[in-house]
């Protein structure tokens, strides 16, 4: 027996999560057997662990979009018992059970090798947030972006996404300008690299202007919405937007005059169905490239009977940084 976090729903199709124990016969199908260490908690978990969002096909459920952990038996060539692997995406959590339990059993061809240098803990720490940000960065980079083009704009700034995408971006040597609609966190976001903080209510109107100063050099963007739209307009000549997530809105109530006449490029960021190869290449930019110190500043630890009400508060915009959940405490 092992403990779980396990999403029941009623015959009113209302959901409640409380931690149980459950056996590894209860576990779904998949040739790897892995010890879970550590989760954490993204914005998809806030929905998978409340209301659903149309993301989970089954209950009783155990969501957890990300794990990191130990194999502990493996029907799969690439791994063996021992083995340190992290997994984010594939749809565990969502339709396949994930890691808000000490035990996980998945395909082995969706694990990643830790890269040297990240423990279990660490992993968790980036998580499928930090993940998104480095391949939202290598996406700008693939598009031209350098140090020296001009300050680069990370929307959504204390989350998690934006707080790893600033401590890479500020490590890199860029100009990093953080946009947030919480004034008290802008201590937070320029002891992680910020040089400039921009207030929420300067982006997230629509304005008639399509286009607006040429202010920034590249943009990873977690807010879409009007807050996206807006900044279109503001990109510099040939720029690039990762466009990742959609914390203030699905829609895009924009112009495609920036695209015309300035040649701006809005790139599409995905996580879940990302290639393996550049899965481990991001793992081992983010080995590289984000500072460890920094990404001890954004974590908060938590353990799987506090997952219900973190939930609750990522849904809401009121989770700082990073949650590392220790699945065994
Ligand atoms: N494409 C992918 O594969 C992928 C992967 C991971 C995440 N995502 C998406 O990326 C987004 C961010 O994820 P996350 O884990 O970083 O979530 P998070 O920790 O909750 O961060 C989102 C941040 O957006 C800002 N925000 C919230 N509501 C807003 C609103 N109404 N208007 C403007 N800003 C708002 C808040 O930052 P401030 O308080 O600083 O303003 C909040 O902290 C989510 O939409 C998530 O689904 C996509």
């Amino acid at each position: 027996m092992f403990n779980a976090l396990v999403v029941n729903k009623n015959e009113e199709g209302k959901t409640s999560a409380a931690v149980e124990q459950i056996t590894v016969d209860q576990l779904p199908e998949g040739d790897v057997t892995v010890a879970v260490e550590y989760s954490t908690v993204n914005y998809k978990d806030g929905l998978c662990v409340g209301p659903g969002g149309g993301l989970v096909r089954n209950y009783p459920h155990v969501p957890g979009i990300d794990f990191a952990g130990t194999v502990e038996a493996s029907d799969n060539p690439n791994y063996k018992a021992g083995d340190k692997v992290v997994l984010t995406g594939w749809r565990v959590g969502e339709a396949h059970w994930g890691g808000y339990a000490q035990k996980a059993r998945v395909k082995g061809d969706w694990l990643v090798p830790l890269p040297a240098g990240i423990d279990a803990r660490q992993a968790m720490a980036v998580g499928t947030a930090g993940f998104t940000a480095m391949l939202a960065i290598m996406a700008l980079e693939d598009h031209g972006l350098k140090p020296g083009n001009g300050p680069v704009l990370v929307t959504g700034a204390a989350g998690g996404v934006g707080s790893v995408a600033t401590a890479i971006l500020s490590n890199l040597g860029y100009e990093v300008a953080g946009v947030t609609g919480r004034p008290e966190q802008a201590d937070y976001l320029k002891s992680l690299g910020a040089t400039q903080i921009v207030a929420r209510e300067e982006l997230n109107e629509t304005t008639k202007r399509p286009l607006e100063a040429e202010t920034w050099a590249g943009c990873v963007d977690a807010v879409g919405g009007d807050m996206l739209a807006r900044v279109l307009g503001q990109m510099k000549y040939g720029a690039s937007v990762s466009a990742v997530g959609l914390a203030g809105g699905a829609g895009l109530p924009a112009t495609v005059i920036p695209f015309l006449l300035r040649g701006v490029n809005l790139l599409g960021i995905d996580s879940v169905m990302q290639p393996y190869d550049n899965r481990l290449r991001a793992w081992e930019r983010l080995a590289k490239d984000l500072p460890m110190d920094k990404l001890e500043a954004m974590i908060t630890p938590a353990t799987l009977t506090d997952l219900p009400g973190l939930g609750k508060d990522i849904l809401k915009g009121q989770i700082k940084g990073r949650v590392v959940v220790d699945v065994n405490a």
